[in-house]
Order: C-alpha cells, then structure tokens, then sequence
C-alpha cells in the first residue's frame, strides 16, 4: 500500500482549468459525463495544493474545512479500482486563491488528487485515464490534468488536449476578483436544478457545440476577435438557463456588472478584451499581454476595484508532484 512513498506522502500542485466555452449540465449523472463541450485554459499563478498520505479512512480538508464524504467518495472508489490499491487517502489541501467562489477550486483540487492518488501507487496512468479519474470528482478537473489548452467533449469520459502552453504565449486571463464570499450554491446543485426546471436547458444543450465548434477554430487561429463572441455567447447562455430555472439561480453581482461595464466601453474603443464567468461573481477577462495595463488601470479607475483584486494569468502547465 503507497509503494515507497506510503509513509511521508506525496505533494502535488496542481492549477484550475478557466472555460473558455462551458461545461453545464450532465448527460450521465452518476457517471459525472457533461452535457455540453467545453474548452478551456489551464492556468498559471492559480493553484491547489495537496498532500496525499496513506491512512485508516479517506478524509480530505481544503483550507482547513473538512469535505463531506459524499463529495469525494465517489472520487477516492473510483481510485482505488482504476490503480487496484486498497489505500485510504487522507489528504491536506490549500488553495493559493478563495475557495468555492467561481475560480474552479474543483478543477484543480480532483486533478491533483488523481496525480497524487497515482503517485501514492507508483503508478503513471496515461493522461487520459487520469483525466477519466479526475471527471469523477469534477468533469471540469478531466481538462485541467492537462497543461494549455484542453477540451472535454459533450459526453466525454476524459478530456484531450487541443492546444499546448505556448501555443499562444501573448494570451491572458485576467482574474477580476468581485467578491470574496464563498458561493451560496456549488456548481453541481445549479446544474441540476438547472437541467431540472429551466425551460432554456434543451436549448443551451442544443445549441451549445456550435459555440464549441467556433471557439476551437478560433483558438487555433490565435483569433481573439472571432473567440472572445464565442466566450461571451456560452457564459451567457449558460446563465440564461441559470436565469430561468425555478428557483432562478443568479451568480452575478454588483461589482461584476461594474466589470462588465467597463470592459464593454474598452471594446468599444477597440481593445479585444473579452469576459467570461462561471458558477460565481468573479469575472475573466481573456485579452492580449500589450492590452493587460490598459484594462487593469481602466478597472482599477473606473470598476472600483483594488489592485489585489486582479490577478493575471496565462495558459500554463499541468499538475506537477512536488516531492
Ligand atoms: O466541474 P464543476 O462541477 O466544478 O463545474 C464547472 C462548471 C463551470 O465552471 C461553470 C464551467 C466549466 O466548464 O468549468
């Protein structure tokens, strides 16, 4: 049980996976496949890190906080069959940004603890059985085992990646940090209660690989002007079935639309600054290194926003063991 790092553990560092175009909604709940494709960028400057021993029982705290055992066990099963290791997994993790707040801490947290499970074993999967693994805890985290560019495809059991790290070195995301608070409802509820109640889910789902299909043409072309319409157009629908569920499930907050005010007027004068967001108030803005410091000083002036509040980030690596 562990191999030889049974005793001391391993460490792994692994970044979140930022969609580009969003996974929302299951095709198979109990096998955690997505209903929609999505792409997406594994990101530097984010991450979670983990520590993985052996131990008498799974337990897994972020930040201090005990998980519930009905968030990972599911994850930890599906471990243990895929290395046939009976290990129990107590784990310490800790994230470098807010928690639960729409900056895919889920993303990062499963890939890492799919690496970190393997490595416990002195096992290498291939990354496309550890990206099977990590859509277990997560389906965001089966794109986020990958560095770059990846994508998980309506349906998928792992991810694939499009495009690596340097494919586009001049890109950047920049984190727009609105609210600290940890969000009311996880991602995996609004889904479902989504997918339950919104008359607009069937179309989201429908029309959803069309915005796919373009955002990955573009993104190999290296087109912000063509991917930024695309990025807005999933979020947006995205939210629209948010909207439109019952209860209706709103992630927005003042201080976002602020953001979203802002970044309309800098298109407007021509800068490529494109926003997307997730189950959460933070927003994303997609745009080119030369274009960073106009926008950061635009949202600083005029979004109410303190320099700590944006974080920059680019297309980075994937999880990494630390030792
Ligand atoms: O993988 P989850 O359960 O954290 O869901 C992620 C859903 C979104 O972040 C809203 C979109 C996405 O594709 O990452």
């Amino acid at each position: 049980m562990g191999g030889a790092q049974g005793a001391r553990g391993v460490r792994v560092r692994a970044a979140p996976s930022l969609a580009l175009v969003k996974y929302w909604g299951k095709r198979d709940a109990r096998r955690n496949l997505p209903a929609t494709s999505s792409l997406a960028l594994t990101v530097t400057g984010l991450y979670t890190e983990a520590r993985l021993q052996a131990a008498a029982a799974d337990h897994l705290t972020v930040d201090g906080a005990a998980v519930p055992a009905a968030r990972h066990a599911a994850f930890f099963a599906a471990a243990r069959a895929e290395l046939q290791v009976t290990t129990r997994y107590r784990v310490t993790a800790r994230n470098n940004f807010p928690g639960a707040a729409g900056l895919a801490s889920s993303a990062s947290l499963f890939a890492a603890l799919a690496v970190g499970c393997a490595a416990l074993a002195g096992a290498a999967p291939a990354r496309g059985l550890l990206s099977a693994l990590a859509r277990v805890g997560s389906a965001s985290a089966a794109r986020a085992v990958w560095g770059g560019f990846s994508a998980l495809e309506a349906g998928a059991e792992s991810a694939w990646r499009a495009f690596p790290a340097d494919h586009w070195p001049e890109l950047r995301l920049l984190v727009a940090v609105t609210s600290r608070r940890r969000k009311p409802l996880a991602s995996r509820a609004a889904m479902l209660q989504v997918a339950q109640t919104s008359p607009y889910y069937g179309a989201w789902v429908a029309s959803s690989e069309a915005t796919f299909q373009a955002a990955l043409a573009a993104l190999r072309d290296r087109d912000l002007a063509r991917l930024g319409p695309q990025m807005r157009t999933s979020y947006l629908r995205m939210f629209g079935t948010m909207f439109a569920a019952d209860p209706p499930i709103n992630y927005l907050r003042p201080q976002s639309l602020r953001v979203l005010e802002v970044l309309e007027s800098l298109r407007a004068a021509g800068v490529d600054a494109w926003e997307t967001m997730d189950a959460g108030p933070q927003v994303k803005i997609a745009c080119l290194a030369a274009d960073v410091e106009r926008i950061r000083a635009a949202l600083l002036a005029e979004a109410g926003l303190a320099p700590a509040d944006l974080i920059e980030t680019a297309p980075g690596a994937g999880p990494c063991i630390l030792d």
